[in-house]
């Protein structure tokens, strides 16, 4: 039987890149995870669309490390090895999307009867996921402001299995200082999972602040052109990870080989578009918050953010997300998002294109309204995700549909 010519990288557990702890994150976000391809010199991974895996023998079943594709598949795998690499956790396991992935990890460490800490802004999928599914197999939620560390404390019952936070939150910027809610979670025997779409381990790496699992929809930054749908769970163990790789394989929610691929290319330029679209929200902010139809801004880099001296000290970079309210209402706010010009009006975030979001009616519509008032959730809030246009571009838009309100 002919030998596999080529394998990417090894079956879960394997060894990652070797001498990631003495190189760069821009030389591991392009080389974590591949290596040019011994057969034709290829530098790119193949895209290895193949449903299943040669066996050498009947009791060899695993010899090159692939079964069968919703096992595991060799892009794919290229992908989990470079994310858990960029993260610094044992393993990664890649989802369909963000949303299977932060179902993967409710799977893996929940039962029926169990309790849940979660943040009380997040994402309007993940509360969606928790309220409408998850309560009804019995597992109860508390959603609990987790910028302050003591109410997770507090929130903590005999039965609590899961602490879940998101930070910065989606959409408006909360942060959770994820060294004490970790410290906290490891004081119970409590796995933590954080939410790392916002910052990506570019500015924010919470295994190093000892939480135990990194989510991502990959579909934002590390994806960045707006091309896929794809999550990833990250973890700190192997025991960990396992557990959220059965999930993968028992329901199937896999990434496919393109998607693996495609976010294989936008990984490789993370930093660089994370630093210059930091950049320019920043610019942005300033703009917005000394406009005089402006009511409220609210960026983690700017002095006035409320948890700013947590935003420094807990990431390297403040991010390219922020939102703001406009004076004169819901209305004035619509209109503004209706006319303006070079930021397109789309779910979506992390992407080279600008995009404006109304969360109220878009992202965070699953949200009750009494629900989103309660933690700050407003009809007015307008979302900014920046992208890599021109800086001068984006604020004279503003300005100029801010004029028209
Ligand atoms: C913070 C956060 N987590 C998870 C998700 C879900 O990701 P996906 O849309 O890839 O399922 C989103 C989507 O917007 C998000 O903003």
């Amino acid at each position: 039987m002919p030998a596999f010519p080529y394998k990417l990288c090894g079956p879960p557990g394997q060894p990652r890149f070797p001498g990631r702890e003495t190189m760069g994150f821009s030389t591991r976000q392009i080389h974590a995870g591949v290596t040019p391809d011994p057969v034709t010199g290829a530098i790119l991974p193949p895209i290895y669309q193949s449903t299943t895996y040669v066996q050498e023998s009947v009791d060899q079943y695993l010899a090159k490390g692939y079964s069968y594709s919703r096992s595991g598949n060799p892009t794919v795998r290229a992908l989990e090895q470079r994310l858990a690499d960029l993260e610094g956790g044992h393993d990664a396991t890649c989802f369909g999307t963000g949303m299977a992935a932060i179902n993967a990890v409710y799977l893996a460490f929940l039962n029926a009867g169990d309790h849940v800490i979660c943040s009380d802004v997040v994402y309007g999928g993940t509360y969606r996921l928790s309220t409408k599914v998850y309560a009804r197999f019995g597992v109860e939620f508390s959603f609990v402001d987790t910028s302050d560390a003591a109410n997770v404390a507090k929130a903590i019952r005999p039965n609590t299995r899961l602490i879940l936070t998101e930070s910065p939150a989606n959409p408006t910027m909360k942060l959770t200082d994820l060294a004490a809610v970790s410290a906290i979670a490891r004081q119970h025997g409590i796995p933590h999972a954080v939410d790392n779409t916002f910052l990506t381990p570019y500015y924010q790496r919470p295994l190093e602040l000892g939480a135990d699992l990194v989510i991502h929809s990959t579909t934002k930054y590390f994806d960045g052109h707006n091309a896929t749908v794809g999550g990833a769970v990250v973890a700190r163990t192997a025991e960990q990870h396992e557990k959220v790789r059965f999930i993968m394989n028992a329901t199937g929610t896999i990434m496919s080989p393109q998607v693996a691929f495609y976010t294989l290319q936008g990984c490789k330029t993370l930093s660089v578009r994370m630093e210059r679209q930091s950049a320019s929200a920043m610019a942005i902010a300033k703009f917005l918050e000394g406009h005089p139809k402006v009511a409220t801004v609210r960026y983690p880099g700017l002095p006035s953010f409320p948890q700013h001296e947590l935003a420094k000290r807990q990431a390297s970079g403040f991010g390219a997300m922020l939102w703001f309210d406009v004076r004169g209402g819901v209305a004035a706010g619509k209109k503004l998002m209706d006319t303006i010009k070079v930021w397109t009006l789309a779910e979506n975030l992390g992407s080279v294109e600008s995009l404006i979001t109304h969360p109220v009616t878009m992202t965070h519509g699953a949200v009750e309204p009494a629900e989103r008032a309660r933690v700050g959730i407003t009809d007015g809030l307008v979302r900014l995700s920046v992208g890599l246009e021109d800086v001068e571009d984006l604020i004279g838009a503003l300005d100029t549909a801010l004029a028209g309100v």
